[in-house]
């Protein structure tokens, strides 16, 4: 199904320094330079996969005397590092870029954080706007202002908050996505429906093959809502000082998979799934959320699965778990969801209660 111009919703973003727009619809690269704001010079950074499946598309609507210039980075979590950030700056100083130029950061959540942290700190901040073309960027990464790279030592250490002046998610970018990659998007969204949104988590949890067969509609739903969602919750806490924790649901026990299968073994988004069932075991034990609740979320992760297995001990991810940065002073902060469409953040999770759910969690990993 195509859409025309009136099926494209905007999300406005509004926090204490920024205020933009995030456009989620069908058809918005062949119309995209009108949608710019006028610039002399529009540089785009992408990855070469991206720009062979794309390009066409995306300079469709470009006029022939102002043709962006493009940057190339290669795919890959290895390539978020701080050495690609001054190689593309050079790059953009040797094209003479400047103060006014603008920079569209087009691909998965890996261009998104490298392109807004370029645009960040190239010559003290340039404009810069997003295109997500992943799942997972266009309902979660592109939106909230949060960019950087990773250190040798861990996941996105160097960064800064960087908002684009908009954000453009367009749906046909989701048709050459891998399927793999599209559930682990998907869980994001899950995530947004169990932590805020309960009509999104209802649509997520009656309609899985409607959902899973790329339904335009379907997933027009799905991405706005959960960009409202994520929207609505930086609008009130920009700097995660304290509402915007509960974005992390699934991810303490998340990123601890992430670090000991070395980013290697799991996409983000199937690391996150494990950890929601992780802490969703947690809930139950503590009597903190109905086992009916519980089950009905567990019951949708796994509708979007398959999880992969991965081999590890407990010892391990507990020991990953106490280097989370969402940490303060030593103290271990944890998401748990009390019923759906609400959670809280605790701080009193001890080690025998989450090692049990670790555990609890691992059993299943070794019969998936
Ligand atoms: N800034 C934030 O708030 C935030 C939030 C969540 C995640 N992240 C970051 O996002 C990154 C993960 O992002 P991701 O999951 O999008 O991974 P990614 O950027 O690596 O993209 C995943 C894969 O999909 C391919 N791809 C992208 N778009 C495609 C398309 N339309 N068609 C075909 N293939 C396509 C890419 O080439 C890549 O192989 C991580 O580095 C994570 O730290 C940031
Ligand atoms: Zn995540």
């Amino acid at each position: 199904m195509r859409y025309d111009e009136k099926s494209v919703r905007t999300i406005q973003v509004k926090t204490k320094s920024a205020k933009y727009p995030v456009v989620v619809g069908s058809g918005l690269l062949p119309t995209l330079y009108r949608r710019l704001p006028k610039r002399n010079r529009v540089f785009v950074l992408t990855s070469p996969e991206i720009w062979a499946l794309w390009s066409k598309r995306f300079l469709a609507s470009f006029p022939k005397e102002n043709q962006p210039s493009v940057l190339f980075l290669p795919t890959g979590e290895q390539y978020k590092r701080l050495t690609y950030i001054e190689q593309l700056a050079s790059q953009l100083a040797s094209e003479h870029a400047d103060r006014s130029s603008l920079l569209i950061a087009f691909g998965g959540g890996i261009i998104g954080d490298m392109g807004g942290f370029l645009a960040a700190i190239y010559m003290r901040g340039i404009d810069y706007i997003q295109i997500p073309s992943t799942l997972l960027a266009q309902v979660d990464s592109s939106v909230g202002g949060k960019t950087g790279t990773n250190l040798a030592s861990g996941k996105n250490l160097i960064g800064s908050f960087h908002h684009p002046l908009s954000v453009f998610a367009d749906i046909d970018l989701l048709h050459t996505l891998p399927d793999r990659e599209l559930r682990a998007g998907l869980f994001e969204s899950v995530k947004a429906g169990v932590i805020r949104d309960t009509r999104l988590f209802r649509f997520m949890e009656h309609n899985p093959k409607t959902i899973l067969k790329r339904d335009s509609k379907a997933l027009e739903y799905i991405i706005s809502s959960s960009i409202r969602m994520k929207a609505d919750i930086v609008g009130i806490d920009e700097k995660e000082s304290g509402l915007r924790m509960i974005l992390n649901f699934g991810h303490t026990v998340g990123h601890a998979i992430e670090a000991v299968t070395h980013y290697r073994k799991l996409l983000h988004g199937e690391a996150i799934a494990w950890g929601m069932l992780a802490a969703l075991q947690l809930g139950r034990v503590r009597g903190t959320i109905s086992p009916t609740y519980a089950d009905r979320v567990e019951r949708t992760i796994l509708a979007y699965g398959p999880l992969p297995s991965f081999k590890t001990d407990a010892g391990r991810l507990l020991d990953a778990t106490s280097r989370d940065k969402k940490n303060r002073a030593g103290v271990r902060r944890f998401v748990l969801p009390e019923g759906i469409g609400n959670s809280v953040v605790v701080e009193n999770v001890t080690d025998s209660e989450l090692a049990a759910a670790i555990n609890w969690m691992l059993r299943r990993v070794r019969e998936a």
